[in-house]
């Protein structure tokens, strides 16, 4: 019952947070090159999901390259560094990562 609560609370949070988050990717062209199910420039952020979400690490890794960029993951095209703070960053991995 505690934990069916905790569930709740934490899906409410997340799902305003998820709502930001997807103005960030937004603001921060993410979009130009991702969609949330199908490839553009970049992987789609459910392939992406797919891949990564049993990874250990694999949030502050894919900060670091949300923030560093990223090449030879996905295939020829790299991913440029993006303009983003650390928080910026490490926010959008988690969001990347709902996508499933
Ligand atoms: C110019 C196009 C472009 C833009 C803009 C872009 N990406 Fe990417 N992204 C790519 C490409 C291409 C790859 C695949 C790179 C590779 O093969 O390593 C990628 C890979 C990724 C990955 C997966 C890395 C991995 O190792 O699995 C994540 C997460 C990601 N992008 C998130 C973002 C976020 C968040 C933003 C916005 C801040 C963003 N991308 C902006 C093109 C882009």
């Amino acid at each position: 019952m505690k934990l069916t609560l905790a569930l709740i609370g934490t899906s409410l949070l997340f799902s305003g947070a998820a709502m930001a988050s997807a103005d960030l990717a937004k603001a921060k062209n993410c979009l130009t090159c991702h969609a949330p199910d199908k490839k553009i420039v970049g992987p789609s952020y459910k392939d992406i999901t797919a891949k990564r979400a049993g990874e250990k690490g694999a949030e502050a890794a894919l900060a670091a390259k949300i923030k560093n960029g990223s090449k030879n993951e996905w295939g020829q095209v790299p991913m440029p560094p993006n303009n983003v703070t650390d928080g910026e960053a490490a926010t959008l991995a988690k969001w990347v990562l709902t996508h499933k």
